[in-house]
């Protein structure tokens, strides 16, 4: 048995006081498993809800978390790990059947968050409506990772974006970035999505923060519209309005890329990865990073994904 560093959780709680840097025993590749060192990790919403026990898909305690990453084989293959592979750890064993090969120019870091961020954004624009050039697609949240996924991908295709954020100051940097039009979350955030799309803009509304905020984008939608709950960063439930169901047939539906991976076919699978490895690779796609921590500042690197106000994602070099 190999020992290798691994964040481990005994308990669930307040993620930095349960998450804990140790050594776990590493029994050799069973047939069929090859053994991954694994690079990095991001530290996504998901992960500190896994360490809160309030995901629906967890580590079995002790476990090891980790909802996404990349890493390397022993002959220097990159690969995107598994689900359930628990990637918080300096290496561990996969199906080999399970890893996904990374092509060369994706650089490792934007290869480890690729899974479950660009994926989301790239489904959900899909699977809803069907978006021609110019239609709009509003969405909250907008300087998440996933909301920056929105953005990169409706400039791509020539989509325009309303994107609603909760402060002032980002709103050069997602200009920059390809945001049509950015606007600050508030009373009046209907009126100013209809005072730029009229009253039958948009079909499609995206919403990762949930209470008052879905309710402002939804009613922003044209009739027959729908709005895509995919995120509850205010942990705010929905409020819907009687009249945006009866009057303007609101469809309200949600998108969780953990049913969209179990139900998708093979192929698929792969074709949601080429391209998603294409995008990367020719920078289409690029998740910015604010901090790079290793496993040993493990409580540091979840007290600072958990930052507001951040411009990048937080992630862990894993050895
Ligand atoms: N359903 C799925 O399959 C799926 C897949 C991927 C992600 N998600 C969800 O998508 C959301 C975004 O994930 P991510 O990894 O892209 O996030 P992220 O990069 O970590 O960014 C979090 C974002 O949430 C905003 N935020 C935090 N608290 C908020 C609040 N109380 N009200 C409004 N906004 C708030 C932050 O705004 P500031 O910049 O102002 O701090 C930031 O833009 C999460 O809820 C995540 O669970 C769901």
């Amino acid at each position: 048995m190999e020992k290798v560093s691994a964040i481990v959780i005994q308990e669930h709680g307040d993620p930095a006081a349960v998450a804990h840097c140790g050594q776990i025993e590493l029994p050799p590749p069973a047939a069929g498993e090859t053994r991954v060192r694994v690079a990095f990790s991001p530290v996504n919403p998901a992960d500190i809800n896994v360490l809160e026990g309030k995901y629906p898909v967890r580590p079995e305690l002790p476990g090891v978390p980790g909802v996404e990453g990349a890493g390397i084989l022993e002959n220097g293959t990159h690969v995107l790990l598994p689900h359930r592979f628990g990637a918080w750890r300096e290496a561990g064993n996969a199906p080999e059947a399970a890893l996904v090969h990374v092509p060369a120019g994706v650089p490792l870091e934007q290869a480890a968050m690729l899974r479950i961020n660009p994926a989301t954004a790239l489904c959900m624009l899909r699977e809803f409506v069907s978006l021609a050039p110019g239609d709009w697609v509003i969405q909250n949240a907008a300087n998440s990772a996933v909301g920056r996924c929105i953005i990169q991908l409706a400039r791509h295709h020539g989509w325009r974006t309303i994107n609603v954020v909760r402060r002032a100051d980002i709103i050069p940097e997602l200009t920059a970035a390809g945001a049509d039009a950015v606007l600050i979350e508030g009373a009046t955030l209907t009126a100013d999505i209809h005072a730029i799309t009229g009253k039958n803009g948009a079909r499609i509304a995206l919403n990762a923060v949930g209470g008052d905020s879905a309710t402002r984008i939804a009613g922003a939608l044209a009739p027959g519209g729908t709005i895509v709950t995919y995120g509850a960063m205010s942990r705010q439930p929905l409020r819907i309005p009687n009249g945006l169901l009866i009057f303007q047939d609101i469809a309200w539906r949600g998108f969780w890329v953990t049913r969209w991976y179990e139900r998708a076919t093979p192929a698929q699978r792969a074709a949601l990865f080429a391209e998603l490895f294409d995008l990367a690779a020719r920078g289409i796609l690029h998740t910015p990073i604010e901090a790079i921590y290793p496993l040993t500042a493990i409580a540091t690197a979840l007290e600072h994904a958990q930052r507001p106000l951040r411009s990048g994602k937080i992630i862990l070099r894993c050895s």
